[in-house]
């Protein structure tokens, strides 16, 4: 699903037939873009079908949005901990609410994008299905909850939610003049070379350096990717996608518990012991994955685990846990590779915040990369991507990416507006870009980044290039928190608090405010210090604070990349 799909197809959009054509709305709630690329591809198919179709975002829909929808398509992913998108957050509060309108006549079908190896697995997309039921809706088709490998079972659902609507298309379908024209379009467009997470790009490494000093605790690496002749383009704010392989010995390891033998042919010509290095995810678990194993095992302590009665116990089980130690303490004999394969889910690509700007690094694409190592259950564990970045991967070598286009972290069109920039660690990445790109357009607006991490001698992540900006006068202002530098913890949110009036006067001159990094601690924190400062400043209340900062969010000042 390329995110330039659908929207803008120009020719064929509307039926050639006198009769008012059967209207649909497909509404979306994404927060990188996802949900909004299968919403685009859905109204693409449904328009080539001959209806006529309303593409609108969570972010401005309202109540009119639902009650003129006769027929509703339903895009949404889920967060983290079970949370809408943000730009779906105040919509999703009205569905919710007492206010939410009357939906009798409404016929829905929704789609949910998640992750499976999350406890509250396309929450988002089960409170809409069923509140869509209780307001009335009569439900088209089950719903969809996808997981991180989602493309073709969006496809389907597509296919089949329109076949089901099928019925309802009055006057001519598309005739046949204008079906060749969409055909032709869709020709064009594959005519043109371009590489997406179906198909990326072989990008050469250039460089690997080293971006901790010495003594650090920490590994944190910086590559220089070629673009050259890829055609790929990215803006500030886009991340990167990286196709992974699994870490050899780790796939030995398994197949050795599972007495399977390396060799196995699978499908298609491939044998397993590959199979599991590049296409499938062997590490994290999934609760299909548990399932599936809790029936296999019979292992009834598993199957305890997975009682509905257990949930708060599963939860911490599965804290530092592998798939390899549910098949080490749960014994299964008897599967075969073929069985064992179709239990794992794709192994999906990570994404990175870039850390360059087109306008600076043109042909090239720079990635800030924290290597995951750690240790639990007495076993030593590697994040799949990077420790492939750090380990496997050297100059030279090319290896498969994409760009995943982000429009919720933007640079704001105005050159002139201030920017306040949260970045502690890796979440530094995209101000790099920022920085780079304003630095080329001459851009005049004040900046100003908050960075932090452990050691200032050893974690102080491309500091020769902040202060190079900051001595030119391109960084108006930088505040560092190391937090490991001294007996109690300094993190950026108390630096923000330090900074309270001179940070509110920036929002009230028209600051943008961006946070990239930690979501689980960090993006929460700071959005507490700047409720403080806000309500401490401004003299407004809590709920006063909210809706500032929820204004803010709406004027796309406040835009966060967390992960
Ligand atoms: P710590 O690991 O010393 O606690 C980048 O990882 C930096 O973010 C580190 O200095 C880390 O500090 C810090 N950090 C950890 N938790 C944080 C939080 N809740 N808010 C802000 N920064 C945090």
């Amino acid at each position: 699903l390329g995110a330039q799909s659908a929207g803008d197809s120009p020719r064929g959009d509307s039926p050639s037939s006198s009769v008012a054509a059967t209207a649909l709305t497909v509404l979306y709630g994404s927060q990188t873009g996802n949900a909004e690329a299968v919403a685009e591809l859905a109204a693409e198919r449904a328009r080539a079908k001959g209806f006529d179709v309303t593409l609108t975002s969570m972010a401005e829909a309202g109540k009119k949005t639902l009650k003129a929808a006769e027929r509703l398509l339903v895009v949404v992913s889920t967060q983290g901990d079970g949370d809408p998108p943000d730009p779906a957050l105040e919509f999703h509060e009205l569905m919710m609410g007492r206010k939410a309108p009357k939906l009798t006549g409404t016929r829905f079908a929704v789609l949910g994008l998640g992750d499976a190896s999350y406890e509250h697995f396309c929450q988002t997309g089960k409170e809409f299905d069923a509140r869509l039921t209780e307001l009335g809706g009569e439900r088209l088709r089950d719903r969809a909850d996808c997981d991180v490998d989602y493309e073709e079972q969006a496809e389907a659902w597509i296919d089949e939610v329109l076949a089901s609507l099928a019925g309802d298309l009055k006057g001519a379908p598309l005739d046949s003049a204008a079906l060749a024209t969409t055909a032709a379009a869709k020709e064009g467009a594959q005519a043109q070379p371009s590489y997406s997470k179906k198909h990326p790009f072989m990008a050469e490494v250039l460089t690997r350096q080293p971006l901790n000093g010495r003594g650090s605790d920490k590994q944190t690496l910086h590559f220089e990717l070629s673009l050259e002749d890829s055609g790929l383009d990215y803006l500030p704010g886009d991340a990167v996608g990286v196709v992974p392989q699994n870490d050899p010995a780790h796939v030995d390891e398994l197949i050795a518990m599972l007495n399977l033998d390396a060799e196995s042919p699978l499908d298609e010509g491939r044998v397993l012991r590959d199979a599991l290095l590049t296409d499938f995810e062997v590490t994290t678990l999934t609760r299909p994955f548990l399932k599936q194993w809790a029936q296999w095992s019979q292992a009834p302590e598993l199957q305890r685990l997975l009682g509905e009665e257990a949930r708060d116990e599963l939860r911490e089980w599965l804290h530092g846990r592998q798939l390899i130690d549910v098949a080490e303490q749960f014994p299964v004999e008897g599967i075969d590779a073929a069985q064992f394969v179709a239990a794992l889910r794709k192994l999906p690509p990570r994404l990175y915040s870039i850390a360059s700007s087109q306008a600076a690094a043109a042909d090239e694409v720079h990635l800030t990369v924290a290597v995951v190592r750690y240790e639990t259950h007495g076993r030593a564990r590697n994040g799949v991507t990077t420790t492939y970045l750090a380990d496997r991967v050297e100059p030279g070598d090319r290896i498969p990416i994409y760009i995943d286009h982000n429009k919720q972290f933007k640079l704001p069109d105005d050159d002139e507006a201030p920017l306040i920039m949260i970045g502690p660690g890796t979440g530094v990445a995209p101000f790099r870009a920022f920085l780079q790109e304003r630095e080329e357009r001459g851009s005049g607006g004040d900046n100003w980044l908050f960075f932090g991490d452990r050691h200032f001698r050893s974690d102080f992540l491309y500091q020769a290039e902040w202060l190079k900006w900051r001595q030119q006068g391109l960084l108006t202002r930088l505040d560092v928190a190391f937090s490991r530098d001294q007996a109690d913890k300094v993190y950026v949110q108390d630096r923000l608090r330090e900074q309270a009036e001179t940070l509110y006067a920036w929002l009230e001159a028209g600051a943008y405010v961006y946070v990239c990094g930690d979501a689980e601690f960090m993006a929460p924190d700071v959005h507490q210090a700047l409720l403080d400062v806000i309500r401490e400043q401004g003299g407004h209340g809590e709920a006063g604070a909210d809706d500032y900062l929820r204004q803010l969010q709406q004027e796309k000042r406040y835009q966060r990349d967390i992960y």
